[in-house]
């Protein structure tokens, strides 16, 4: 017994040993963003003193420093190569800096972002797509992410901007420049329970709704007759829609379980709420 006990010590503690050496998944090789680049992704993303920004692969730490400086951002950068981390720090600290930013010997893929409000990153294309179910279990409806010439396959931008720079050629040998803005949806899938306008119906209505990233379809169930939803627009947590045949456009505020809203009829506001499941 005492044996066995101490070979599952021996293999566990091996296991663990194999596991830190798991070597890291390189995302890309150090290529500063063009400082243009960086100040348009910052400007895109409208980035100001409220932020906390996260650079994914932050390189000689350009785009968090900027966003301080120039912005009054707060936030850090990750990166696996030492000397980046030194210089970017050192930078900080002698542009006054390092009481809002700070520069990580991290793994970009073992980096918490739940505290971003905005994201930042210029990695490789396969990078930035094995990236997304992280975003989208860690961070907050709302929350903007901001990538350097290469998209989330299959997400609607919020914001696509494409421009030709000379500067890129040496990095990439074309001048092609592209910066894509997403922002993180709310998850509003599955069935809610609503309560509509009394003139609308006296009766708990039920609202069906499906997702893709920030493509939503379903529809309303009022008074027993299903009504599709048309114009289905999620931006963050920010829920609209009409419904087909009805009058009003329904808005709402999407917190967890439940959304608060109001539905415009011509001027006239009233409000509608609903429960997730409930
Ligand atoms: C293309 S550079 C971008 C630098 C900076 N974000 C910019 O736009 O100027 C990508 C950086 O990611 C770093 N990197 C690559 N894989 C990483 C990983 N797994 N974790 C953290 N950093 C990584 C590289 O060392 C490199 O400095």
């Amino acid at each position: 017994m005492k044996l066995l006990l101490s070979l599952a010590l021996a293999l566990s503690s091996m296991s663990a040993v194999a596991q830190d050496v798991q070597p890291i998944k390189d995302a890309g090789p150090y290529v500063p963003s063009p400082q243009s680049v960086v100040s348009d992704m910052l400007r895109y993303a409208d980035v100001n003193a409220d932020d906390f920004l996260i650079d994914l692969g932050s390189g000689d730490g350009r785009i968090v420093l900027t966003a301080a400086k120039v912005f009054g951002a707060r936030g850090f950068g990750v990166e696996i190569k030492d000397d980046l981390v030194k210089k970017s720090n050192e930078a900080a600290k002698n542009e006054g800096l390092a009481d809002r930013v700070k520069f990580l010997k991290q793994d970009l893929f073992k980096t918490d972002m739940s505290q971003a409000t905005v994201i930042t990153m210029y990695l490789l294309p396969d990078t930035v797509n094995l990236l997304k179910d992280k975003f989208l279990s860690e961070l907050r409806p709302g929350t903007r992410i901001v990538s350097h010439d290469y998209p989330l396959t299959g997400w609607i931008p919020e914001k696509y901007v494409q421009m030709d720079l000379e500067d890129k050629v040496q990095i990439s040998g074309v001048t092609t420049t592209l910066i894509y803005l997403y922002i993180v949806p709310a998850k509003v899938a599955g069935n809610w329970k609503a309560q509509m306008p009394p003139a609308m119906s006296k009766q708990a209505a039920t609202l069906s709704l499906k997702q893709q990233l920030t493509r939503v379809t379903g529809s309303v169930r009022l008074d027993g007759k299903e009504f599709p939803m048309e114009d289905v627009k999620l931006r963050g947590d920010r829920l609209t829609f009409k419904l087909a045949g009805r009058r009003g456009e329904f808005s709402g505020q999407v917190k967890g379980k439940q959304i608060d809203g109001t539905v415009d009829s011509g001027g006239t506001k009233s409000p509608w709420s609903a429960t997730l499941g409930g």
